[in-house]
C-alpha cells in the first residue's frame, strides 16, 4: 500500500535515485542501463537483458573486473584476490559489487554479443538418400558432435544446399523439420521434390552419400509439450516429419499416452513412411492413426480432408492437445472444425506453411515445392523484370501477388484443401473435379482468390515461384514449396474483394492467449489455449515452454551463464518475505527477467518470442498490482531451479519448473480473489441513492472510483468521468452489477470537456442529481519559490478549473430541475507545505463551495465539500505527472509534505478510501439535506 497525501492523489513514485550506466564493450558497442543506487551494476545489467561476464557474483573471482572511465560509485565488499587496492586506485571495479552514486561509464572486458548464444552451425555427412516415392526423398545426415545438438521433437534446422550460393557467397538454405527423435543418432528429413527446386535439384542430380552438408539450428517453438493429456496429431503432406519426431520421442519414453494421428495428403504418391507409422503403432499402446487422400482417384480407403477423420473421441471434450503441421488453410479449417464441434482444446499448437515465393537472388537457386518444413528463403519481392511476375500483372500493371501465390502444383490440394480456382484445374492431372465458384472463394474460411483480377493467365508448370501475398518489404519463406507468411499477410489476402459472399469467419478467439511466433523467415508457429478467466493456462503454457527450454540447455550452460542465471534468481528473493510480497512490482520485474533468461540461453529466438507472446509479465503486473500474498516458495523456487541446473539434477529441475508453475497459479488466484474483495465498499447503505443520477469526476481510480462503487452499490446511476480510458473498465464493471453506469472520457481542464460530461449524463439518464467534483491533485512538491509560472498554472488548471468548469456546466440542468447537490472534494492541504499553488486552488474550491451554496440555495441546490487529508490508496494507474525527484534535495522536498501531513493529523495516520467515500456519500445524500456551504475535514483531526 502506498501512502498519498491528498484526496485524489494515489500513490507515490519510487524515489530511489537511479543513474545511467554506459557499458562500453570491446567491440565498440555501448549499451546503456539504468541502475539504482541500491543495486549492483551487474544486477541492473542482467535485469535489462545485458549479460556482462560473471562468475562468483560475490567479489571473489574477479571475472567481472571492469574499468570505470568516469563516475562515482560505491565499490562494495570484495576480496583482494578479485580486485587489488592498486587496481581499485587505477579505476578498476567489480560490477557484481559496485553500486553507482552518479552516472558511470564502464569498460566491459568482453564483446557485446558475449552472452548471446545463437543457434549453432553443424557440419555432417549425407548418409542416406532414399527415394520414398516419386515425390519424396528421405535424407539422412550424421554429425560427429551429435551430443552437442539438442532439439525438441517438432523443431527444424536450416539446411545449406551444397554447391550453390546466393551470388554473394552466402549459403542457400531450406528449412526442414527433424523426422527422427531427439535421442536418435541419425538425423532424418523428409523432402518433397519439386522440379527445378534448388534442394530438389541437388538431391536428385548431385547429392551422393558421404559428402558434407551443413545446417544451423535447432529452431522453432512447435514441439511436443510434456503432459499426460490425450494428443491429436494432424499432418498435412510432408508436415508429417515433425509429427514423426514427436511419435519417436513418445516411443523412447515408453509413453502410454493416448495419441491419434490423422495424416492427409494430396495424392497417393505423397503417402510415404506408412510402414514406419505402422511400426510405431505396434510399439505405442495408446497410438492409433488414420489417413486420407484428397485425390478422388486415390486407391486409399478414405478420400477427402483431414477434418472428415476427426471424430468426437479424438477431441475428448476438449481435454486434448492438438498439434498440427500444415498449410494455413488446413490450420484454419481444423480450427473452424473444432470450434463448430463446440470444443475448446486445452492446447492447439500449429506450424503453418504456405506457398512458395520467388527468391530475388541474382542467381537462380530454383524453388522447392518440397517437403515439410522445406523452406525457401524468400526475399522481399521478385525482380521488377521478372517475366513471370510480368505475366501476372493485372490491368493496372501491378503484379497479382495472390495469383502468383498459387503457382505451386502442390498448392492445389494441400492436405485435402482445395486451393486453386476452377479455371486453374485444367492443368491438373485430370482426376480432380473442378472446384466450384464458391469453393474457390471460401477455403477453410479463407478467401483465396481476388475478385476482379479475372482468371489470370498463369503457367502452372512454371518453376519460377512468384512473390507472395506479403506486403512489399515483408519477408517470407516457403515450406513444402509453400510460402510461410505472417499473420498480417494472411489478412492481406482477405482484403481483396470477394467474388462470392464473405466467407465465414474464424471463431473469435481474441480472449484466449494465442501467441503466434512469426519465424525469422516469416512463417508462423503458434499456440492457443482456452479462454481463461483465471490465469492458470498462462502458467501451464509457460511451464510447457520452459520444460522445452530446459531440454535444450540442461548440461550445456557455461559457468558464467549459470552465474547469471543465479544472479537473476537471487534478485527475486528480496521481494518476498515469507508469504508476503515486499514489493510485488519488483517481484514481477525480476521474475520476468529470470524466466526470460532461460529462453535466451536456448539461443532459439522463436522460443523466447513464444514465451514473450504469452504475456505473462503483463498479466502478472496487472493482477499482482495490489497483491500482498505470495506463495512462500515462489522466489525460492528460482534459486532451487538454478541449483538443480548447477548440480546436474535434471529431474529436480523438471519437477521444480512444474511445481513453480503451480505455485505461481496459486499466487495469481489469491491476488485476483483479494482484488475482487478489496473493490467492495466497506460500508454500504442500501438504496440510499436509488433513483439518483450521480456524476463523479476523476472516477478511474482512488477516491473517485471508491465513491462511484459505493454510490452504485447504493442504487445510484453513475456517470464516471475521467481523462483516462481506464474509466471504461470501472464503468463496465459497475454496469454489470449496479443500476446503470456510463463512462465519460473528457478533459475537464477545458469547459468543453465539462460540458461533454454533463451532456453524457443527460443523454444517458436524463438529468444530473448529484455532481461530485473529485478530480484534481497536486502535481509538484517543492518550495513555492521553485515553481515556474507554467507549473503554477498547471496546478490551478488541475485542481480549481476542473471544479469551476464542471459546476458551471452542471448547474443549468440542476436549476431547471429545481434541485441538486454538488460535493466538491477539496483538501486539508489548504494549510500545507510544498504545494502552495495546489493549496491555493483548494482554498478557492472552499470559497466556491460557500459562495455557490449561498447563490443557489433558493434554487434547491446544496453545495458542500470534504477536505481529505492523506489517504492510503493502491499505486496509481494514471500518472498525475509528478516528475521523479532528480536529487536528494527534491526527494526531501517530497518527503517533507508527507511528514507535514502526518504531523497535522491528530490521529497521526492516513485515511482510507472507504473513509473518504463515506463522508462524500453522506454529504451527497438526502441524509445531509440540511447541510450546505460547509467544508467537512476528513483528515484525522487536521482542520486544513
Ligand atoms: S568478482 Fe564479480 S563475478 Fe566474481
Amino acid at each position: 500500500m502506498t501512502v498519498t497525501t491528498e484526496s485524489d492523489v494515489a500513490g507515490t513514485d519510487d524515489t530511489a535515485t537511479t543513474h545511467q550506466v554506459a557499458l562500453s564493450f570491446e567491440d565498440g558497442v555501448t549499451r546503456f542501463i539504468t541502475c539504482r543506487e541500491d543495486q549492483t551494476v551487474a544486477d541492473a545489467s542482467y535485469r535489462q537483458r545485458i549479460n556482462i561476464p560473471l562468475d562468483c557474483r560475490d567479489g571473489a573471482c574477479g571475472t567481472c573486473k571492469s574499468f570505470c572511465e568516469s563516475g562515482d560509485y560505491d565499490g562494495g565488499t570484495y576480496i583482494e584476490d578479485a580486485l587489488s587496492d592498486d587496481e581499485s586506485e587505477q579505476g578498476f571495479a567489480l560490477p557484481c559489487c559496485m553500486k553507482p552514486r552518479s552516472d558511470l561509464v564502464l569498460q566491459i572486458p568482453a564483446t557485446s554479443d558475449i552472452a548471446k548464444t545463437q543457434a549453432a552451425r553443424f557440419t555432417g555427412t549425407v548418409v542416406e538418400l532414399d527415394r520414398l516415392s516419386e515425390s519424396t526423398i528421405r535424407l539422412g545426415i550424421r554429425i560427429e558432435n551429435r551430443g552437442q545438438l539438442a532439439f525438441l521433437p517438432g523443431q527444424y534446422v536450416n539446411l545449406e544446399i551444397p554447391g550453390i550460393d546466393d551470388g554473394h557467397g552466402n549459403p542457400v538454405t531450406r528449412s526442414y523439420s527433424f523426422a527422427n527423435g531427439p535421442h536418435e543418432d541419425r538425423l532424418i528429413f523428409l523432402i518433397k521434390l519439386t522440379p527445378g527446386g534448388a534442394m530438389s535439384t541437388y538431391l536428385t542430380e548431385r547429392a551422393t552419400r558421404g559428402e558434407p552438408i551443413a545446417f544451423t539450428g535447432p529452431h522453432g517453438s512447435f514441439f511436443l509439450r510434456e503432459a499426460d493429456r490425450p494428443v491429436l496429431l494432424l499432418a498435412g503432406g510432408t508436415g508429417l516429419a515433425p509429427i514423426l519426431s514427436m511419435l519417436r520421442k513418445l516411443d523412447s519414453d515408453n509413453s502410454r499416452r493416448s495419441v491419434h494421428l490423422v495424416y492427409g495428403v494430396s495424392s497417393d504418391v505423397d503417402l510415404v513412411v506408412v510402414d514406419e507409422i505402422e511400426w510405431l503403432a505396434g510399439r505405442l499402446p495408446g497410438f492409433t492413426w488414420d489417413h486420407c487422400v484428397s485425390d478422388p482417384a486415390s486407391s486409399a480407403p478414405n478420400k477427402g480432408y483431414v477434418m472428415s477423420l476427426i471424430g468426437p473421441d479424438h477431441l475428448n471434450d476438449g481435454d486434448v492437445a492438438i498439434y498440427l503441421c500444415g498449410p494455413p488453410p488446413m490450420v484454419e479449417s481444423v480450427r473452424q472444425h473444432v470450434a463448430e464441434a463446440g470444443i475448446e482444446p486445452t492446447g492447439f499448437y500449429y506450424e503453418k506453411f504456405a506457398l512458395a515465393a520467388q527468391p530475388a537472388a541474382d542467381v537462380d537457386v530454383g524453388s522447392d515445392a518440397g517437403s515439410v518444413i522445406d523452406t525457401e528463403v524468400v526475399r522481399d519481392e521478385a525482380p521488377e523484370d521478372d517475366p513471370a511476375m510480368t505475366a501476372l500483372a493485372d490491368d493496372t500493371g501491378v503484379p497479382d501477388r495472390t495469383a502468383a501465390l498459387l503457382l505451386v502444383p502442390d498448392a492445389r490440394a494441400i492436405a485435402g484443401q482445395e486451393t486453386l480456382p476452377s479455371t486453374e484445374l485444367d492443368a491438373w492431372s485430370g482426376t480432380r473435379p473442378a472446384a466450384t465458384e464458391d469453393s474457390r472463394a471460401r477455403i477453410a474460411g479463407q478467401l483465396i482468390w481476388p475478385h476482379g483480377s479475372g482468371a489470370p493467365t498463369v503457367d502452372v508448370d512454371a518453376e519460377t515461384i512468384q512473390a507472395t501475398v506479403s506486403q512489399p518489404g515483408a519477408t517470407a519463406r516457403s515450406i513444402a514449396g509453400q510460402e510461410m507468411f505472417a499473420a498480417s499477410d494472411i489478412t492481406a489476402l482477405t482484403t481483396h474483394p470477394a467474388p462470392t459472399p464473405t466467407p465465414p469467419e474464424t471463431p473469435d478467439r481474441d480472449a484466449s492467449p494465442a501467441p503466434t511466433v512469426i519465424g525469422s523467415h516469416g512463417y508462423q508457429i503458434g499456440e492457443e489455449h482456452p479462454e481463461i478467466t483465471e490465469s492458470d493456462a498462462l502458467f501451464e503454457a509457460r511451464a510447457a515452454l520452459e520444460l522445452g527450454a530446459l531440454e535444450l540447455t540442461f548440461g550445456r550452460l557455461s559457468t558464467q551463464q549459470l552465474a547469471g542465471y543465479r544472479l537473476l534468481a537471487d534478485a527475486t528473493v528480496p521481494y518476498v518475505d515469507g508469504d508476503r510480497f515486499v514489493d510485488s512490482a519488483e517481484y514481477t520485474e525480476t521474475n520476468a527477467a529470470f524466466h526470460d533468461y532461460l529462453f535466451l540461453l536456448t539461443g532459439n529466438d522463436h522460443l523466447l518470442e513464444a514465451y514473450k507472446a504469452l504475456g505473462v509479465k503483463g498479466r502478472m503486473s496487472e493482477v499482482l498490482r495490489n497483491a500482498t500474498w505470495c506463495h512462500p516458495l515462489c522466489a525460492q523456487d528460482h534459486v532451487d531451479i538454478v541449483t538443480a541446473f548447477t548440480s546436474g539434477d535434471h529431474d529436480a529441475a523438471r519437477e521444480l519448473i512444474v511445481a513453480h508453475a503451480d505455485r505461481s497459479k496459486q499466487t495469481m488466484r489469491r491476488a485476483m480473489s483479494d482484488e475482487i474483495g478489496s473493490r467492495r465498499p466497506r460500508f454500504v447503505t442500501p438504496g440510499r441513492f436509488t433513483g439518483k443520477v450521480v456524476v463523479i469526476t476523476g472516477a478511474a481510480q482512488g477516491i473517485g472510483e471508491q465513491t462511484a462503487r459505493r454510490i452504485s452499490a447504493e442504487g445510484g446511476q453513475v456517470v464516471l468521468a475521467d481523462r483516462s480510458e481506464l474509466v471504461d473498465d470501472v464503468a463496465r464493471e459497475l454496469a454489470g452489477t449496479g443500476t446503470g453506469a456510463v463512462p465519460a472520457v473528457a478533459d475537464l481542464e477545458t469547459f468543453g470537456g465539462a460540458e461533454a460530461v454533463v451532456r453524457r449524463a443527460i443523454d444517458s439518464f436524463g438529468r444530473v442529481d448529484v455532481l461530485i467534483n473529485n478530480v484534481g491533485g497536486a502535481i509538484n512538491f517543492k518550495p513555492f519559490t521553485e515553481f515556474t509560472d507554467e507549473q503554477i498554472r498547471a496546478e490551478i488548471d488541475r485542481s480549481l478549473m476542473t471544479t469551476l468548469f464542471t459546476c458551471r456546466a452542471a448547474l443549468p440542468s440542476m436549476v431547471r430541475s429545481g434541485r441538486g447537490v454538488i460535493v466538491n472534494v477539496s483538501s486539508a492541504a489548504t494549510r500545507g507545505i510544498h504545494r502552495i499553488p495546489y493549496s491555493a486552488a483548494k482554498g478557492a474550491v472552499n470559497a466556491l463551495t460557500a459562495s455557490l451554496a449561498l447563490e443557489y440555495a433558493d434554487e434547491g441546490i446544496r453545495v458542500v465539500a470534504t477536505a481529505p487529508g492523506g489517504t492510503d490508496a493502491p499505486p496509481r494507474r494514471i500518472s498525475r505527472g509528478t516528475p521523479e525527484p532528480r536529487s536528494d534535495t527534491e526527494a526531501r522536498w517530497y518527503q517533507a509534505h508527507i511528514d507535514q501531513t502526518l504531523s497535522s493529523s491528530t490521529m497521526h495516520r492516513y485515511g482510507t478510501l472507504d473513509e473518504q467515500a463515506a463522508a462524500i456519500c453522506f454529504l451527497a445524500s438526502d441524509e445531509a439535506s440540511y447541510i450546505t456551504g460547509t467544508v467537512l475535514p476528513v483528515a484525522g483531526g487536521d482542520q486544513g
